[in-house]
């Protein structure tokens, strides 16, 4: 029944059937196999199998995924690897031409680990390829009698030019084999589009991790510059949108004191600990992928990490309680301050930090500020990037939020001062709206955000990251508020930290 279900659906001129080889021949076939006929030495197509098969695929930014089943004995795969690696190539990985739209994996049926996997999805020739949205492949299944499925054959991609158009007519797109990097933008460059935040939160992490990147690499932490980065990781514990990057945070502010002692000489001591600490992903060890979402430019020059730090300060802002609006501002101008290394940034930003003549009260002004003072650069670079042409011409620098995403934000233009007159409380619940709830959307569905943003979620993150001491929630909360202003649990452990080894019991 499998011969002939293979041989039926066969969509290749030269294809295997499922059942025919097995078991003895496969270690003398492997070794064929391991040289790659691109004459390449790493592959694109990413390798999945059993164990990796559903992490990967719910991890992937990617909104399209293409799984390819093969035996690695068998001949028609072989030839059949270049193609799919031509294709592969164009969107796997930090240099692909269109990275983080469709994610292009393979899975060897002939290996006994990934016999179950294989008959889930009834492969019953090789090469077999599937098309659909990752998550859809997440424990899933497919059979070939099933009227609607989320989880398609694709039956004509003997080639790469035929995968390439069989999956240009899905997207309706117009990817080419021959595309230049930056050249063709596709798929994600509609700024009025309010859904392309949703890619953002794969920024924000992406930000997050290389501004810390910059920081061990630069040997930024010193004496001086301890207190703004602890007060930092304090406010991305408790609110950074992505679970991953707030537990990594955690972990780095419980081990802060052993790391960076407040005594510690600068260089030294961070050359003897170079090993241990640049090895440190704030965000896992999937972050930094090495490219960008909804931040991507059109240029390589253009757009990427700056682009995502003010995501990332954006989507603090609304994440906030009025009682840590102050410390929040202190923490962002601070952090601003001493560790982004673009140098006119930091200064025009301290200036318009120091500018601020009284402290926040209320969440809402805290987020209207940051607000304003971005709209405040935009402007300035909008002059300068048309002057000196530095701009991103996908991306030219205006007024946010333009009004196809938010029209009530406008009153009216005030003719004298040629200023536009806002409609505050609209502008912060657009503010809300983008970088509050639609910015993790994308992650809700694939569980990485957690409960969205509660100190509770933080805790929790905190103990399961380091497995060490345990305290009710209820008791942490009031000794955590009682003794730190802000950053209550992290404040909380790191004092605990200090003075106890960490205990693993339970009690
Ligand atoms: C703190 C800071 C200070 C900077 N100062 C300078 C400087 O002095 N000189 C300089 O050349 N560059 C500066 N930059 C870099 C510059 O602001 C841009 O980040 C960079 O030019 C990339 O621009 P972009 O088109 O990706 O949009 P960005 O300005 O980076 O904005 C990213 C996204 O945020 C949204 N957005 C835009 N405006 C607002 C707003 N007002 N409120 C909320 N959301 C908004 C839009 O969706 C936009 O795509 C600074 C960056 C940061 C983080
Ligand atoms: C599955 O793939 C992962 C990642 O490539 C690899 O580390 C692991 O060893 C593989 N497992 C088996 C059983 O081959
Ligand atoms: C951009 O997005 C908006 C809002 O979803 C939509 O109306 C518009 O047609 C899109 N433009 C393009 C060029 O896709
Ligand atoms: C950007 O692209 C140009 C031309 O391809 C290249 O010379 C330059 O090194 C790139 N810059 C970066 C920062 O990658």
């Amino acid at each position: 029944m499998k011969l002939f279900l293979g041989l039926f659906l066969c969509a290749f001129s030269v294809c295997c059937s499922s059942a025919t080889f097995s078991g003895s021949r496969r270690s003398i076939l492997r070794e064929v196999n391991d040289k790659d006929q691109t004459g390449v030495d790493h592959d694109y197509a990413v390798e999945l199998n059993a164990t990796n098969f559903d992490s990967v695929l719910k991890d992937t930014p990617a909104t399209f995924a293409v799984v390819e089943f093969f035996a690695h004995w068998c001949p028609a795969c072989r030839n059949y690897k270049p193609h799919y690696e031509k294709v592969a190539r164009l969107f796997n990985g930090a240099d692909a031409v269109h990275p983080g739209i469709i994610l292009l994996t393979r899975v060897d049926c002939a290996l006994k680990i990934n016999t179950k996997l294989c008959d889930k999805f009834s492969v019953g020739h090789y090469p077999m390829l599937f098309w659909g949205a990752p998550p859809k492949f997440v424990g899933g299944s497919w059979e070939p009698k099933q009227e609607k499925s989320d989880i398609h054959v694709i039956d004509d991609a003997r080639t790469a030019d035929r995968l390439l158009n069989w999956i240009n007519k899905q997207t309706s797109s117009s990817f080419g084999l021959d595309d230049q990097k930056f050249q063709n933008e596709q798929l994600s460059s509609n700024v009025s589009d309010p859904e392309q935040i949703a890619r953002a939160i794969y920024d924000v992490e992406e930000a997050t991790s290389i501004a810390f990147d910059i920081i061990l690499e630069h040997k930024m932490i010193k004496p001086e510059t301890r207190a703004p980065l602890i007060k930092f990781l304090q406010l991305l514990t408790a609110h950074h949108p992505s679970r991953r990057c707030r537990k990594g945070a955690g972990e780095l502010l419980v081990s802060f004191d052993d790391l960076y002692p407040t005594d510690f000489s600068s260089s030294q001591k961070q050359d003897d600990d170079k090993s241990q600490v640049t090895n440190f992903q704030i965000c896992g060890k999937e972050v930094p992928r090495g490219y960008w979402m909804f931040c991507r430019g059109s240029k390589n020059e253009t757009r990427g990490f700056s682009c995502g730090l003010w995501v990332l300060l954006h989507s603090l802002s609304v994440r906030i309680e009025d009682g840590e609006s102050q410390f929040t501002f202190n923490a962002i101008c601070d952090f601003v301050h001493n560790f982004f290394v673009c140098e006119e940034c930091r200064q025009h930003f301290y200036k318009m930090c120091s500018s601020v003549s009284s402290p926040f009260n209320k969440a809402r002004d805290f987020a209207l500020w940051l607000w304003s003072s971005h709209n405040k650069v935009n402007e300035r670079l909008s002059k300068e990037e048309a002057s000196l042409g530095t701009g991103d011409p996908k991306f030219p620098k205006t007024i946010w939020p333009p009004k196809q995403l938010c029209s009530s934000c406008y009153l009216g233009h005030d003719q004298k001062s040629n200023k536009i007159e806002w409609n505050q409380d609209e502008v912060y619940k657009a503010l809300r709206n983008y970088y509050g709830t639609t910015l993790v959307s994308l992650y809700k569905e694939k569980g990485i955000v957690g409960n969205e943003g509660t100190e509770g979620a933080a805790l929790e993150d905190l103990i399961v990251a380091s497995n060490a001491i345990v305290v009710p929630v209820g008791a942490a909360l009031a000794i955590a508020v009682a003794s730190c202003a802000f950053g209550a649990l992290a404040c909380y452990w790191r004092s605990q930290q200090k003075s106890r080894k960490p205990r693993r019991t339970w009690n």
